[in-house]
């Protein structure tokens, strides 16, 4: 059976890559931000993961708002970077975990979830930057990726109990591989932010705060919220936290909270990371 090494939560705002393109990793104001991931990158340097499973949204590059499913998965050979604007990016493709990916689609079905599958599409930012931040700017990443895309983006979304199910069976999915790698699992969007309508710019650091300890010790009260809480507690664009619950329900009951930090703003949100390993 393949093995779980970890859980990571991160945020994946666009202008992280953009930063990191510019060459503004080390200026004031992005310094604070990038030197509080050195820990996760080499925490993942350590684990040598072999498989990544990255859930995230895409935020109009790959679905546009006239065709959103609500969970897809992808079982492609190779994933290359959407250009959102800023031009091409000097980051390698990403390959999949193609066998490992369907398995996961055959488990996902059995259990009653219908996903999108998708054979042949890119990844936007909200994959790209965590792998960045986690893996740095390598020749060739060092793991494959199954991208799992959640809709957060055009509601309805799915609920906070719902990606909670499909943590699950992802588990089940890991659990039940002949294979014996070693799987990393990235959970990502938010923090807080709202990017549009009158609460732009809203912030909330406090809450933000509590859901990077509480993600990891009682998660419990973030799997039962409503997706309004999420709105009113994070911002309409921080409800993308629910992202976070597909990795946290494939880990054990009990977590240990390795490492965390948080830096807001970054862009217009609060920006936090964890790392999780199963306690005994
Ligand atoms: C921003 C944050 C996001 O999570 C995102 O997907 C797009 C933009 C931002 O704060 O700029
Ligand atoms: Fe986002």
């Amino acid at each position: 059976m393949a093995r779980i090494i970890g859980g990571l939560g991160t945020s994946h705002v666009p202008s992280i890559g953009a930063a990191l393109d510019k060459g503004l990793r080390d200026t004031p104001d992005w310094k604070p931000f990038f030197d509080g991931y050195e820990v996760g990158k080499q925490w993942m340097r350590d684990a040598k993961p072999d498989i990544a499973v990255v859930v995230f949204n895409d935020h109009g590059n790959t679905f546009f708002l006239d065709r959103v499913p609500t969970f897809a998965v992808g079982v492609a050979e190779t994933y290359n970077p959407v250009d959102e604007g800023w031009g091409p990016r000097a980051i390698p493709a990403f390959e999949g975990a193609v066998d490992f990916s369907w398995h996961f689609v055959d488990k996902l079905v059995e259990r009653h979830f219908d996903p999108m599958v998708c054979r042949e599409i890119e990844v936007d930012h909200g994959l790209q930057v965590p792998m960045e931040l986690f893996f740095g700017r390598p020749e060739a990443w060092p793991v494959k990726v199954l991208p799992i895309w959640v809709n957060t983006i055009q509601y309805p979304i799915p609920t906070p109990q719902r990606c909670w199910e499909m943590g699950k069976v992802l588990r089940e999915a890991i659990e039940s591989w002949p294979g014996d790698e070693r799987v990393v699992i990235l959970g990502t969007g938010g923090l807080s932010h709202q990017l549009q309508g009158a609460r732009a710019g809203f912030i909330n650091q406090a809450a933000d705060r509590a859901w990077l300890d509480g993600i990891a010790s009682n998660p419990e009260p973030y799997r039962t919220m409503s997706r309004e809480d999420y709105v009113e507690q994070f911002g309409s664009e921080g409800a993308e936290l629910i992202m976070w619950l597909v990795m946290r329900a494939a880990m054990n009951n009990d977590v240990n909270l390795v490492h965390k930090h948080y830096h807001a703003p970054a862009s217009m949100t609060g920006a936090g990371m964890v790392v999780l390993e199963n306690a005994a």
